[in-house]
């Protein structure tokens, strides 16, 4: 009897792998090659989640700069020639991005844009994100920043221990959420400081579930992480940013924009994506420049002498009277820590260019010095940390140098080659074409305040110099890679004199 169930159910499982096997898709004619695989479902997936670049790596070696690889369900044809992504970049019509990321949106955010809403509320963002608005927002930034990191639990001139991950979210959550949405005004009766409290507690928690959303695990199997993210939607309700003052234009806007549009009940969704949009990548970048100007005595110099040249250009001083005020212009002329943020993206940012074919395509792999077939519907993947890390490119790529993206004369290095021609797109962190990051001008230039800020007034040194950190894949092709700890470190703020 038993052994009768058992012969059924071990034939059913037999036969519906033979079906899988026969519907698995054959490479046509003209067609990038797939990467043979044998495991339903999950296709090749771990073997790229756990080290994405060696397996590309090989694939390459094997197929060609162009190659099919089926995971997590889903088939995603590859190109890994560099010459090749500006095409795929510019191609804007045909390959289409929206489309891939309408699902991502719904699982981890839960909402859906109505297709109309998009070029408005992506205008918004690339309005408010540069020029002078994005000049205001920025000395909101460096003012909140000084806030937070002299008049908390920072101001100590004793020696306090604390994880530097831990450090930078706290520091940049809250004066990113200050900047962005603005504060209760002191009548309301909100203790302004528990809160942020608890807006970095559930942002962290949250972030760290991402990528398991992203990859399709259910919200309510991750511990408290519902939780979190209602908790936050809750101080994004248009009730909640009238009571907050300095909430930034580009906030009111679009709060207007879906108040208009009779959308309310996704505002404080759509917020909050924003927020995280706005924190996440560059909180962990954040990590990785402190971390690596820690590591780096060289760099952590030559920052020095760069801010302290800056300081006497603008006649300013640290007194502990008066914040520090760079402005955008100010800190664009700061090429050092330009290419020490330059050299972090290039090391910690896995990103990535998805695109779906809206009809069928020849695409011309320049490398290749031929067109593939490209069919309604595939899913076209270019891993930037390919190029990133190409050692053709960029000579020992596992190795940070504070000045690679430096010329002798101190001016920006952009000219990068490969087989002798000059690559394009040899540094591209925040995506390309359609899907390049809007938030990026302001990314980078948060990033080099809080360095500024920390190595001005703060002493700072890791506990542990020797220990090994590594970067965790989990997020590839999402954004910038975590650490696998969090390294201790030991900080103290400079006493004036
Ligand atoms: C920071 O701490 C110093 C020394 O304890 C104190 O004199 C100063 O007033 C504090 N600054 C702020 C802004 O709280
Ligand atoms: C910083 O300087 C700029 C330009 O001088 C000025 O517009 C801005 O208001 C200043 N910010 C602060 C916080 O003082
Ligand atoms: C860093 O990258 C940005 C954006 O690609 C570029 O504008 C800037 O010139 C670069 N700076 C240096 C020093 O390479």
């Amino acid at each position: 009897m038993i052994l009768e169930a058992l012969t059924t159910v071990l034939a059913a499982l037999v036969s519906s792998y033979l079906i899988w096997l026969v519907a698995k898709r054959k490479q046509k004619d003209g067609e990038p090659p797939i990467v043979p695989f044998w495991i339903p479902w999950l296709g090749s997936g771990l073997q790229y989640q756990k080290d994405p670049i060696t397996f590309l790596r090989k694939q390459e070696k094997k197929y060609g700069p162009i190659f099919t690889v089926f995971m997590g369900g889903s088939y995603f044809t590859f190109v890994t020639d560099p010459f090749t992504h500006p095409i795929i970049a510019k191609e804007s019509k045909v390959l289409n991005f929206r489309i891939c990321t309408i699902p991502t949106i719904k699982k981890v955010f839960d909402f859906t844009r109505r297709g109309v809403d998009v070029p408005t509320m992506g205008g918004l963002m690339v309005k408010y994100m540069q020029g002078h608005w994005l000049e205001t927002l920025v000395s909101k930034m460096m003012g909140n920043l000084q806030k937070v990191l002299l008049h908390g639990s920072y101001n100590n001139t004793e020696w306090a221990t604390t994880g530097l991950l831990h450090l930078v979210e706290t520091v940049m959550c809250t004066a990113g959420f200050k900047s962005l949405f603005g504060e209760y005004p002191a009548s309301s009766g909100v203790d302004n400081n528990k809160l942020h409290h608890k807006i970095v507690e559930d942002f962290v928690k949250f972030d760290k579930a991402f990528p398991l959303l992203v990859q399709g695990r259910p919200i309510s199997s991750l511990k408290g992480v519902k939780e979190s993210r209602a908790n936050m939607w809750k101080f994004f309700t248009m009730d909640e940013i009238h009571k907050r003052e300095m909430v930034y234009e580009m906030v009111e806007q679009y709060a207007k924009k879906l108040e208009e549009d009779q959308e309310l009940e996704q505002l404080k969704k759509e917020l909050y994506c924003v927020n995280w949009a706005a924190m996440s990548n560059t909180l962990l970048s954040a990590f990785w420049a402190l971390y690596y100007i820690l590591k780096h005595p060289e760099a952590m110099e030559a920052a020095n002498v760069e801010i302290q040249r800056m300081l006497k250009e603008t006649s300013q001083c640290v007194d502990g009277k008066s914040e520090i005020n760079f402005t955008r212009d100010d800190m664009a002329k700061m090429t050092v820590l330009d290419s020490i943020i330059n050299e972090t993206l290039r090391l910690d940012i896995s990103s990535s260019l998805l695109r779906q074919a809206l009809q069928d395509y020849n695409l011309k792999v320049v490398s290749a010095d031929r067109s593939y077939k490209i069919r309604k519907g595939d899913k076209l993947m270019t891993l930037f940390q390919l190029t990133h890390y190409d050692p053709e490119i960029y000579e020992q790529p596992d190795q940070f140098k504070f000045d690679r993206f430096l010329n002798s004369d101190g001016s920006p290095k952009t000219d990068f080659y490969k087989k002798g021609k000059v690559v394009k797109f040899f540094l591209q962190p925040f995506g390309s074409g359609v899907s390049k990051c809007p938030g990026r001008y302001w990314a980078v230039t948060e990033l080099k305040q809080l360095v500024i800020l920390l190595l001005l007034y703060f002493d700072f040194k890791l506990i542990n110099p020797e220990q090994e950190i590594k970067m965790d894949q989990i997020r590839v092709a999402f954004g910038s890679l975590p650490p696998n700890i969090d390294p201790q470190v030991q900080f103290k703020r400079r006493v004036i004199v």
